[in-house]
C-alpha cells in the first residue's frame, strides 16, 4: 500500500509559526513522524507540502492510479479551496483529511472545510499522531476492516 501525504501553506515553517497552537517541532520533524509511522505500519509514503494551490491539484492529479490513498492537510486551503476538492473528487482515491489543531475550537471562517466533501474522515487536533491515525483508517479501509 502506498499513501501521499500532502501538506499546504505554511506548514514549512512549522516550529516557527505561532508555536502555541502548531507546536515546536519543525516541518523536517513532521516529515520524519510520518515516514516512520509508515515505516512501522508497512506503508510506503510520499510526503508533498506546499504553499501554491496549483501545485496541490497537481500533485493530487499526479497520485491518480499511482497511490492507494491520500492523506491531506490543506491548511488554509481547507476553508477556500473548491479546487483541491474538484481534485481530490477526480481521482477518486480514498482521502483523509488532517489538521495538527483543532480547528472546530477556533475562528468561524475555520469551521468550513470544502475537502471534507471528498475525505472519507477527518482528524483534527491530533498534532503529527493525526497523520498515524489517517494512514492506520487508510490501511483498515483497504484491508477491509471498517472502522466506523
Ligand atoms: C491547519 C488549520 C488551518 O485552519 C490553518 O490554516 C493551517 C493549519 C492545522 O493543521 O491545524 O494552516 O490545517
Amino acid at each position: 500500500m502506498k499513501i501521499l501525504f500532502l501538506n499546504g501553506p505554511n506548514l514549512n515553517m512549522l516550529g516557527i509559526r505561532e508555536p502555541d497552537i502548531y507546536g515546536k517541532q519543525t516541518y523536517a520533524d513532521l516529515e520524519r513522524y510520518v515516514r516512520d509511522s509508515c515505516g512501522e505500519l508497512g506503508i510506503a509514503c510520499e510526503i508533498f507540502q506546499s504553499n501554491h494551490e496549483g501545485e496541490l491539484v497537481d500533485a493530487i492529479q499526479r497520485a491518480y492510479q499511482r497511490v492507494d490513498g491520500i492523506v491531506i492537510n490543506p491548511a488554509a486551503y481547507t476553508h477556500t479551496s473548491v479546487a483541491l476538492l474538484d481534485a481530490l473528487k477526480a481521482v477518486g482515491l480514498p482521502a483523509v483529511e488532517v489538521h495538527l489543531s483543532d480547528v472546530s475550537k477556533r475562528e468561524d471562517f475555520r469551521q468550513v472545510s470544502y475537502v471534507r466533501l471528498a475525505c472519507c474522515k477527518t482528524f483534527a487536533g491530533y498534532g503529527f499522531e493525526g497523520y498515524r491515525l489517517a494512514a492506520e483508517h487508510l490501511q483498515s479501509l483497504a484491508n477491509g476492516i471498517s472502522k466506523e
